[in-house]
């Protein structure tokens, strides 16, 4: 581990890998490209100080090298302790940014690099999970939590100053459903831009993105043939549905659980086997939680289940399957690779669990695609664009981004896929437009 003043990561000698596989994704992201050359001639974002917790990939690199184009200085720490790639933090050290992400971080480092990051002073921050945001705001109102302590070691003699932070924005399901929470209780001190909830990050983010890796991340880790396997996975939104469509793609016989009537009828009219969740633990050969909740997959269906189980979560946080229970369930635990995890138990089966109950796709794979990541991470600049740009008008909600941000996205990504679209004629821009004309 290095660390000095300006970043802390696992190696700076790991640099030319990583700006190798940035380019690589860069290649891939022709949107957040339109947008990078547009911030270097119009540099909107000149001297603006932008704090991001992000998981530190190729795809991120890409975000935060446009970020630097348009002019802002960058702080960067990880929004997971075992997602981000070595290689790419230190070639944005190389690049001049300030990180603080490492493999393998323990929760107390895990703090600290988010107080480090908080110690450039943001005017905004980029969030995925909402750790970066929460932890401004339990200073701000001073809120005692544990981790607290970590932050503020990190941050050394820097104070935050809350009132500087003209806005955020937010990544993912999870983050959103928290800064809602704390929106309700009015402790909101500045705008959220909501970039999950956009149709152009949740309609592909979230069941291409993680469907693919998820899937990724299983193969890559276990290599089991998912042709044939009972395959559940606990929540049918978006990420659950997607990764219920590619595991269906790949020959298994997949089996949905959820607590949402609504969902629970789609998934049954798509075709999958839906169940309660002891039916599913006593069926299923592969299990994936992908619900946003706490204790989906606990003690009473590990009990149920087969010789030779194999778990994982896609969910952002590492409480879907519930790890005490697990452990509790087992006289010994032994790592059979490093994504993967033997549970014995008492009564002599395994049970396999996958990156440790951590986000799968990232922990045992490389996260999204590129191509995925590049809408997501085109919002993301333009709605940091945005903050910069409307201080004074946005209200400390959580906020859409607005819809054409989402529409001239989604007008750049299929030009750059080479496909043109119609437009609506006069008539039929009269038509839609117009309340008195019914049946003829
Ligand atoms: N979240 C999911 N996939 C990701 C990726 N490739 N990069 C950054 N954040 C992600």
């Amino acid at each position: 581990m290095e660390r000095t003043d300006r970043y802390w990561v696992r190696d700076t000698d790991l640099a030319s890998d990583g700006m190798k596989r940035i380019a690589w994704a860069e290649q891939r992201m022709p949107v957040v490209g339109a947008i990078r050359r547009r911030f270097e001639r119009e540099r909107p974002l000149k001297g603006v100080r932008v704090a991001a917790c992000l998981h530190v990939t190729k795809e991120t690199a890409a975000l935060v090298r446009t970020l630097v184009s348009g002019g802002a200085e960058v702080s960067l720490c990880a929004s997971n302790p075992l997602s981000t790639q070595d290689d790419v933090a230190a070639a944005l050290v190389e690049e001049g940014v300030s990180v603080y992400a490492y493999r393998g971080m323990s929760e107390s480092e895990y703090y600290e690099c988010i107080g480090r990051a908080l110690s450039i002073r943001p005017e905004i921050t980029v969030d995925d999970g909402a750790d970066l945001t929460v932890t401004v705001h339990k200073l701000a109102h001073r809120v005692q939590s544990p981790e607290l302590s970590h932050v503020l070691t990190g941050m050394g003699d820097v104070q935050l100053a809350p009132e500087d932070i003209r806005g955020g924005t937010e990544e993912t399901t999870t983050g959103v459903t928290r800064l809602r929470a704390l929106e309700r209780e009015g402790r909101l001190l500045y705008p959220i831009i909501a970039v999950n909830d956009s149709p152009t990050k949740s309609l592909f983010d979230n069941p291409l993105g993680t469907g693919q890796s998820t899937i990724d991340a299983i193969m890559r880790s276990t290599g089991v043939l998912l042709a044939g396997k009972r395959f559940v996975v606990f929540g049918y939104g978006r990420v659950g549905s997607g990764i219920a469509a590619r595991a269906r793609g790949m020959g298994a016989e997949v089996i949905v659980v959820e607590v949402n009537p609504v969902r629970a009828l789609m998934a049954a009219m798509e075709g999958y086997r839906v169940m309660g969740s002891k039916d599913a633990a006593k069926t299923g050969d592969i299990f994936v939680t992908a619900t946003g909740n706490i204790g989906v997959i606990r003690r009473e269906h590990m009990e149920l289940m087969k010789d030779g189980a194999i778990l994982a979560n896609a969910g952002h946080y590492d409480v879907e399957v519930s790890l005490g229970d697990l452990r509790s369930l087992a006289e010994s635990v032994e790592e059979i690779s490093p994504s993967v995890e033997r549970f014995r138990t008492k009564d002599g089966r395994n049970i396999y669990l996958l990156a440790k109950g951590r986000l799968v796709n990232l922990v045992a794979a490389e996260g999204h695609p590129s191509e995925v990541m590049d809408l997501s991470f085109s919002l993301q600049a333009l709605s940091v664009e945005l903050l910069a740009r409307e201080r004074e008008r946005l209200p400390s909600r959580v906020l859409d981004v607005p819809p054409e941000v989402d529409r001239a996205v989604a007008e750049l990504k299929l030009d750059s896929m080479g496909i043109t679209i119609d437009e609506m004629t006069e008539e039929q821009l009269r038509y839609v437009n117009e309340w008195k004309l019914g049946t003829s």
